[in-house]
């Protein structure tokens, strides 16, 4: 049941391309003994991508896209492909994170169109997944999280689920500096092993990475990652600084 742990940055719509150079060579630097134990993956804007996969060339550090779509060309205004992506030396992607879900509207079927696409070009997508406030005090956050994994990964082989990560970020928890507790964080994550061990089985649920976002900061990392299903963390936030990126990379349980 080795699952490696995974911690992601989000950079989301911040820092400009020598910005983004600067914070992944200090990144590199502080990563370049070796990291064994667990994986390192950031996020940048598109416009900054290939600058920060040139700036961590020979770090353990990974690149992702902050989306993609299904097509490998076409008229998409505005999306970006991904062939492209991986062109530019990306190997991962995150997909239906909650700014995509509740700003730009993606529902559950565009985001499995974009997860099945990633999977097809060998990027390793990031299934984010989370309830509102709203739906958590209705008592509806395991019937969503059901339905955003469940419409997640429709049609998805058990050969290519088993390369999916998924990212637990309870909305009420994004960037408002309220982080979910370690025993909600837990609950949820045990739950949505639950809904991939029924979608396909145990053996397969136990192998893929669940990681939690929401407000990671230096301060409740170590804690988190006590617990038994949280397998990494997505950190928005916290990941533009470098002192903070490089103390929850370097978590201690
Ligand atoms: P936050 O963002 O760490 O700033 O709360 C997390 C995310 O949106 O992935």
């Amino acid at each position: 049941m080795e699952r490696k742990p995974l911690i992601a940055g989000n950079w989301k719509m911040h820092l400009s391309i020598e910005e983004a150079v600067q914070l992944a060579s200090s990144l590199a630097d502080c990563c370049r003994g070796g990291l064994d134990d667990r994986e390192v993956m950031v996020a940048p804007p598109y416009t900054s991508v290939a600058a920060v996969v040139k700036a961590l060339k020979g770090s353990p550090i990974q690149v992702a896209g902050q989306n993609v779509c299904w097509e490998k060309e076409g008229a998409f205004t505005g999306e970006i492909s991904p062939v492209m992506l991986k062109e530019a030396g990306t190997t991962m992607v995150i997909l239906g994170h909650s700014e995509r879900r509740h700003i730009f509207g993606e529902g559950d079927e565009l985001i499995n169109r974009r997860l099945q696409g990633a999977l097809a070009f060998d990027l390793t997508p990031i299934l984010c997944v989370g309830e509102t406030l709203d739906e958590r005090e209705q008592g509806a956050t395991f019937d969503v999280l059901e339905r955003q994994v469940t419409k997640g990964l429709q049609n998805v082989a058990a050969i290519d689920a088993a390369e999916v990560v998924i990212a637990y970020e309870p909305v009420w928890a994004i960037g408002t500096g309220k982080t979910a507790s370690n025993d909600q964080a837990q609950e949820a994550h045990k739950f949505i092993r639950g809904v991939l061990a029924a979608l396909y089985e145990k053996t397969l649920a136990d192998k893929i990475r669940i990681l939690y976002g929401g407000s990671v900061k230096p301060d409740n990392i170590d804690s988190l990652m006590a617990e038994p299903d949280i397998d990494g963390a997505l950190v928005g936030g916290a990941a533009l600084k470098f002192e903070s990126f490089d103390r929850i990379i370097h978590y201690k349980i």
